[in-house]
């Protein structure tokens, strides 16, 4: 049964463009990942200003596999560095679930202060200043056509 896996960012006002330039210019890393379904970037409209970032997976073991690998780490390099730099975005999970395990920081472990975040310059303040991980499973689904 396939397993849906949303990544909810919460993104100031102004830093929304930045937010989706980096998607414009994601790793693609995930599409080659075992087990990869599906990938959107939602922007919210109405009714929320959190920016969803849809994954569905063929297993749970798929996604945690993705997780801990290369892919993701490179596919958040730069997300890594930002939260290095202030953000404090743990993904759900515990673990250092969002990326901090990535790209060698150690994680973020915890930096009390992200009062900077949005105030620096330097390589850029992060984008999403909050994440968090919600896991699904599919119930039903359908396509055109496909009953
Ligand atoms: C600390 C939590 C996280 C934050 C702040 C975050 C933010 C970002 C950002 C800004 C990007 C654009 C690429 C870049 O700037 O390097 C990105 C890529 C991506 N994120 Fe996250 N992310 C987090 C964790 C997760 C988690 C848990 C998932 C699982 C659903 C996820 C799914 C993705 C996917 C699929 C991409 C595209 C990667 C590719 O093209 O290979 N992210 N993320």
């Amino acid at each position: 049964m396939s397993v849906v896996k949303i990544n909810a960012l919460t993104v100031p006002a102004e830093m929304r463009a930045a937010l989706e330039q980096r998607f414009a210019g994601r790793a693609g890393m995930v599409e080659q990942a075992d087990g990869f379904e599906w990938f959107e970037l939602l922007r919210p409209i109405e009714g929320t200003d959190t920016y969803l970032v849809y994954t569905r997976w063929r297993s749970e073991e798929d996604f945690q596999k993705w997780q801990s690998s290369q892919a993701f780490e490179e596919g958040h390099r730069r997300a890594a560095a930002e939260a290095a730099a202030g953000a404090n975005a743990p993904a759900g999970q515990g673990a250092p679930a969002g990326h901090g395990g990535g790209a060698g920081h150690g994680g973020h472990g915890g930096h009390g202060g992200h009062g900077g975040a949005s105030g620096h310059g330097g390589t850029g303040a992060p984008a999403a200043t909050g994440a968090t991980l919600w896991s699904f499973e599919v119930v039903q689904s359908a396509a055109p056509g496909s009953d």
